[in-house]
């Protein structure tokens, strides 16, 4: 299903290109249509892939909404900076983008791709890897879409301490202290450090004692978070008490590790997730993962699409809102069970 939605995406060179013989960054009295390139961190992760399917669906209604054409075409890093870099200066340098959409691969590094737009005053939305601020502040047509990684931390930190201020038999040793298991995504990622910090430090600020038992790095990945829980199963079996994972994919990972092992739902820790992805959801309404935190993938595709349409077809910010500066950060929301039904 994953593949599939990736391989729909990384197809997707949408629509017809009309563009009056604009090359990149050229401006034009009447806009008919805009090239938008976008560069991919890797395809085949979930959130990414989910956000893509909004962004790709949204944008045909854009086009629609402005009596233009607007093509779209999407490169897959698949982890390499180096391949994007390559890519980002194929894209410029063949003119098959107006306005460049970079999911950077290592946050701190766009140097060669803030350097390459500048040149062809291609402005740039990086998106859900955040650049460092001095580098998007280096040129006034860098801009950031996300999300801010201290709120989902939190409210994953509320929904685990909600489940066990309400439930005291989740403490299965009865010993008043919350032994958790920390599924971190990738090192070095903003929404892994703050997530993994915040998560923590809201249930003791609810004070509630926390003990770590083991905090493993599994890269946002599903197959990777399944294996590393197997192998704390048999470390700890029954000991772990809260699973905090970064992210959905490795909270379903964990669940995959516990259903491989036939341990059954009345003998699992709590499970919480961020994300709200479609398997996600699933998961939090068969009561599988105690919850989950929705990341605004609609929200983050729409404000995307609304700056492109402000600085390539109406050459005019005004009207975006930003949250500061040249940032756009959609808020978190909380899912529980009960929002399922
Ligand atoms: C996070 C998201 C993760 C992963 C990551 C990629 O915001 O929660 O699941 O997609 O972005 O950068």
């Amino acid at each position: 299903m994953m593949k599939l939605n990736a391989k729909i995406i990384l197809g997707l060179v949408a629509a017809v290109t009309l563009v009056l013989g604009t090359g990149c960054g050229k401006k034009e009295e009447q806009i008919k249509g805009i090239k938008i390139g976008v560069s991919l961190y890797d395809a085949h992760d979930t959130f990414i892939a989910e956000l893509m399917n909004e962004f790709n669906n949204d944008i045909t209604e854009e086009a629609n909404k402005q009596g233009i054409t607007i093509s779209v075409e999407t490169e897959d890093s698949e982890g390499s900076q180096a391949k994007q870099n390559s890519a980002v200066q194929r894209l410029i340098e063949q003119k098959a983008c107006d306005i460049l959409c970079v999911n950077l691969v290592d946050r701190t590094n766009p140097t060669a791709i803030i350097d390459a737009a500048q040149q062809h005053d291609i402005p740039v939305i990086f998106f859900n890897r955040e650049l460092v601020e001095g580098d998007l502040e280096r040129w006034n047509k860098l801009y950031y879409v996300g999300a801010d990684a201290r709120q989902s931390g939190i409210y994953e930190g509320e929904l685990a301490a909600e489940a066990f201020l309400e439930n005291p038999s989740y403490d299965k040793n009865g010993d008043g202290v919350i032994q958790y298991v920390m599924f971190e995504g990738e090192a070095g990622h903003q929404d892994s450090i703050v997530r993994t910090e915040t998560s923590v430090g809201t249930l003791m600020e609810k004070k509630l004692k926390v003990d770590k038992l083991s905090s493993v790095i599994a890269n946002w990945n599903r197959a990777q978070a399944s294996s590393k829980m197997s192998t704390l199963i048999e470390e700890f079996g029954d000991e772990i008490e809260l699973v905090l994972a970064n992210n959905d994919d490795m909270a379903l990972g964990v669940i995959d590790a516990y259903n491989s092992a036939h341990i059954m739902n009345s003998k699992r820790p709590v499970i919480v997730g961020i994300d709200g992805t479609n398997d996600g959801k699933n998961a939090v309404k068969a009561g599988d993962m105690y919850g989950t935190v929705y990341n605004d993938k609609e929200g983050q595709a729409k404000a995307m699409i609304d700056l492109i349409t402000a600085l390539a077809v109406k050459k005019d910010t005004s009207e975006i809102q930003f949250t500061n500066g040249r940032y756009i950060r959609l808020p978190y929301v909380k899912i529980s069970q009960q929002d399922m039904h």
